[in-house]
């Protein structure tokens, strides 16, 4: 086994436009705690971490009133224009502390039903791997391609090869880094998770299949499906 050890990062710096909320979507409430709170819970109560470092936006007006900003194990750090900037300010943060050889779990806040068993999961299956890799799963549904803009299908992709790439990404500090910066630089558009810039470096990041309960909120009906996901695997 690796003795490498795992910190964690949980961007929540984005505004959540799609949410049409008043509220940034990890401030919602979800079975009456704000969504940030539920992420949290459950990544911490899967270690044990190194740390946990929370980018916020820079004009948050919520996080003092979380729980997790009383919790001694969570440290926050100012987020970026994009996921990446701001997953890339936490690894700064981390500086001097997380070895070049650490492991870096990231994971989006909105993704609060994550299973413990799937964390665990993808950290024991990547332990000892060069590269890491992420939680995923296999598209189910047929998958068109359509010009942007327009309702005019162009292909359609062999589902066979296609696999939805979740959260948490497990990738070495010093690499992680490495690719975030020069992703940022030659690709500002193309970085929607850290497997992306693994990718773009030259790594071939493995995934790791996952549950599809793991769902990110993104528009309003979520909440009520993520109520419902909490409540089952509560129910076992
Ligand atoms: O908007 P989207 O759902 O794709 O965001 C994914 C994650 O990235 C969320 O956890 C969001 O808070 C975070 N994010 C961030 N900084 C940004 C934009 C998004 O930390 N500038």
């Amino acid at each position: 086994m690796s003795a490498h050890r795992f910190w964690l990062v949980v961007p929540a710096a984005g505004i959540g436009q799609r949410m049409r909320a008043d509220l940034p979507k990890q401030y919602l409430p979800l079975n009456g705690r704000f969504v940030l709170d539920v992420t949290l819970g459950r990544l911490l109560s899967c270690g044990p971490w190194a740390g946990c470092v929370v980018p916020l936006h820079r004009d948050d007006q919520w996080w003092h009133t979380s729980a997790s900003a009383s919790d001694a194990r969570i440290e926050s750090c100012p987020g970026g224009a994009e996921r990446a900037d701001s997953v890339l300010a936490a690894l700064h943060h981390l500086e001097g502390r997380a070895a070049a050889g650490d492991w870096v779990l990231v994971h989006d806040v909105a993704r609060p039903c994550v299973h413990q068993e799937d964390i665990a999961r993808l950290r024991s299956a990547l332990a000892d791997d060069t590269c890491g890799g992420l939680l995923a799963a296999p598209v189910s549904d047929t998958v068109k391609e359509v010009a942007p803009g327009s309702d005019q299908v162009l292909a359609t992709r062999d589902r066979k090869r296609l696999w939805r790439a979740f959260t948490p990404q497990m990738f070495r500090y010093g690499d992680l880094v490495a690719a975030l910066q020069q992703g940022i630089r030659e690709h500002p558009d193309g970085i929607t998770d850290e497997a992306s810039a693994m990718e773009l470096a030259g790594w071939h990041p493995r995934v790791v299949a996952a549950r599809t309960d793991n769902i990110k909120i993104t528009v309003p009906e979520d909440l009520v499906l993520a109520e419902f996901i909490l409540a089952r695997q509560a129910a076992g």
